[in-house]
């Protein structure tokens, strides 16, 4: 292999690599099963009950938690899973079923 291709390849390799360490980093974590209201609770509300806004306040200051939080429109589910790994897309797909059906009754 000339020392050409191999620079290439090294290139790539880091590149590749580089993409994927980032797609790890920041991930949001799913919502612990061991929770039993996790599995309940969809509303932003609701999660204040337990995670206090002034804990993210803290976290944020920290760049542990990023400012989306304090958004109203956006559901924590955006970015953190259900126990059951679904997301926020799929619970307002089910609610709208759920309020079809009851209009048809
Ligand atoms: C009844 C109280 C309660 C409610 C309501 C609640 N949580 Fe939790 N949550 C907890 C507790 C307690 C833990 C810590 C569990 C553990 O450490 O095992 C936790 C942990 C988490 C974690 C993991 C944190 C970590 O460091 O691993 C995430 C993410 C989370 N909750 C998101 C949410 C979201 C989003 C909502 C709203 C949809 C919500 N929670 C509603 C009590 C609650
Ligand atoms: C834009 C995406 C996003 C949104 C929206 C979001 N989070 Fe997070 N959340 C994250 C990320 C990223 C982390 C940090 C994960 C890490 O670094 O381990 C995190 C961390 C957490 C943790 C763990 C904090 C700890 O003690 O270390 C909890 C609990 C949590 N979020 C709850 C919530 C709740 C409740 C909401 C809604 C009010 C919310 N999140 C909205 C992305 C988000």
């Amino acid at each position: 292999m000339k020392s050409r291709d191999l620079i290439f390849v090294l290139i790539l390799l880091t590149i590749v690599g580089g993409l994927y360490y980032l797609s790890t980093k920041n991930k949001a974590k799913p919502m612990p099963v061991t929770v039993p209201a996790h599995s309940v609770v969809t509303a932003r509300t609701d999660c204040f009950g337990c995670h206090k806004p002034e804990k993210f306040a803290e976290l944020e200051a920290q760049h542990k938690h990023p400012g989306k939080w304090r958004d109203e429109r956006v559901s924590c589910l955006l970015c953190h899973t259900k126990p059951d790994g679904s997301k926020a897309e799929q619970h307002f797909l089910r609610e709208r079923e759920q309020f079809a059906q009851l209009l048809r009754q």
